[in-house]
């Protein structure tokens, strides 16, 4: 029975080795991690991330042929295929700090590998890395005496939060790199083969492994790109009464466009489209390629600005003073369908309302907890409230963050009748109903379409 060890029980690692087990009965997939609380909690009824469907699938696996422990060391002994899906977050020290990856999670584990191992294996990246990193996990893995082989493959993960399991399910594609060697393409038809358990092999991209490691980044760039490139039009339009959705529209019918991404929002957030972008202009810049490096950069700016751009707009629109005044905070996650909230919109706009001194009400179906850690520095400022109607009632405004379906099915005329007056609303994921909103008598912002307003 072939055997997978997992190293890093995150939201890809746990979402995508459950996947791996409940498609390959045949193979026993254990997922271990250093943290405790998550390896119970993959083991209980309450699931350490919420994403649909999830439940369904792990259960169908967990005892059968898929594990969750905090044994790292006997994971790896056992295993013919480690992956490796740790967290691999922004730099916050030293050179390349605020840009560069912090590489120190991944080469522990590379380190503990080496350690241990006493039986040939292959190694997959799945974690997204700069490019080249294979070669300084080779050397790790190599170096010193032992006759023990590493094969190092790339194979990135594409899942999105909120769609994780429909994603691994029927993937667009899998891109698998390995070394143009023998050994390197073994390995690579091994993993080919896992994958061709449920994916159409044409589905199945290989390349060689640098190719991989910079498509991950590549494609994370390319959506984040496409989202600050409409957030910027959208400001456009709301100088000149344009109005954005239009605009997203007429140009998404263009086949060589697309539809999809084109929606104008306060801004990308999320564990990875900032930090990947970021470094990729650390890579470019550390190749003495600083031309590239500022046009990326540049989308993460766009998406700073559209966050600022979005409190600004809340501040003036509600009189330039907005302390002392309770604003219902709908969604804190990054996204719908997500619990996770790291990067999220939602924190920059949450702590500059507190610099206003505004008394910000925080609502999420999902989110709740992790809203409070992110905003742990404020909290005397905050409040937490998961009905979306206790946190209106009062509020000068309600600002939607989040694309939550919930929201779009709310009833605002009692929304409405519970708010102080005028009642403000910003609809940050243009999801609402505007005319109807503006019927009702609130006074409706949004993103990149002229406002509504009662006020003369
Ligand atoms: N979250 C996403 O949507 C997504 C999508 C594609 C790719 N990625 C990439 O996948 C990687 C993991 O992301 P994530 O969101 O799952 O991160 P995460 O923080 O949710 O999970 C990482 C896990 O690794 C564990 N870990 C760290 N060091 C360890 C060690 N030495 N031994 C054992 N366990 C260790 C941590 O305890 C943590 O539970 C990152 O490189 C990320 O960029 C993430």
């Amino acid at each position: 029975m072939t055997k997978i060890c997992c190293i890093g029980a995150g939201y890809v690692g746990g979402p995508t080795m459950a996947m791996i087990a409940k498609k390959c009965p045949n193979i026993q997939v254990t997922v271990v991690d250093i943290n405790e609380k998550r390896i119970a909690a993959w083991q209980s009824d309450d699931l350490p991330i919420y994403e649909p469907g999830l439940d369904e699938v792990v259960k169908e696996a967990l005892g059968r042929n898929l594990f969750f422990s905090t044994e790292v060391d006997q994971g790896i002994i056992d295993a013919d295929i480690v992956f490796v899906s740790v967290n691999t977050p922004t730099k916050t020290f030293g050179e390349g700090a605020g840009c560069a990856s912090d590489l120190q999670y991944w080469e522990l584990c590379a380190r503990r590998i080496k350690e241990v191992s006493t039986s040939d294996k292959i190694i997959v990246e799945k974690s997204t890395l700069p490019v080249r990193t294979a070669e300084a996990m080779e050397r790790v893995l190599h170096s010193g005496q032992s006759t023990v082989h590493f094969e190092v493959l790339s194979n990135p993960e594409f899942l999105a939060e909120g769609t994780a399991v429909a994603d691994l399910e029927n993937p667009d594609r899998v891109l698998i790199g390995g070394h143009e060697t023998p050994s390197g393409q073994k390995a690579l038809q091994t993993l080919v083969e896992i994958y061709s358990n449920w994916i159409p092999r044409e589905r199945i991209l290989t390349a060689n492994v640098w190719s991989a490691e910079l498509s991950k980044l590549t494609a994370n760039a390319f959506l984040a790109q496409r989202v600050s490139s409409i957030n910027a039009i959208s400001a456009l339009c709301e100088a000149t009464e344009a109005d954005v959705s239009e605009v997203a529209h007429a140009i998404g019918t263009d086949s060589r466009i697309g539809p999809k991404f084109l929606k104008a929002s306060i801004g990308f957030g999320g564990s990875c489209f900032k930090k990947d972008i970021l470094n990729l202009v650390y890579l470019c810049e550390s190749y003495g390629l600083q031309e590239p490096a500022d046009y990326w950069r540049q989308v993460v700016t766009m998406n700073e600005y559209q966050e600022m751009r979005f409190v600004r707009n809340m501040l003036h629109s509600m009189f330039n003073t907005i302390a002392g005044k309770r604003i219902a905070i709908f969604g804190f996650a990054f996204k719908a369908d997500t619990g996770d909230t790291r990067e999220s919109p939602a924190i920059k706009v949450c702590r500059e309302l507190a610099a206003e001194r505004a008394s910000v009400v925080v609502s999420d179906p999902k989110a709740i907890e992790n809203a409070k850690i992110e905003l742990a520095e404020e909290l005397e400022q905050m409040e937490f409230e998961e009905d979306p109607y206790a946190a209106a009632n009062g509020a000068h405004a309600v600002a939607i963050l989040t694309d939550w379906k919930e929201y779009k099915e709310l009833d605002y005329q009692r929304v409405y009748d519970s708010m102080a007056k005028p009642a403000f609303i910003f609809d940050g994921r243009n999801m609402l109903d505007h005319q109807a909103l503006f019927d009702i008598g609130f006074e409706v912002y949004s993103i990149g379409k002229g406002r509504k307003t009662h006020l003369k």
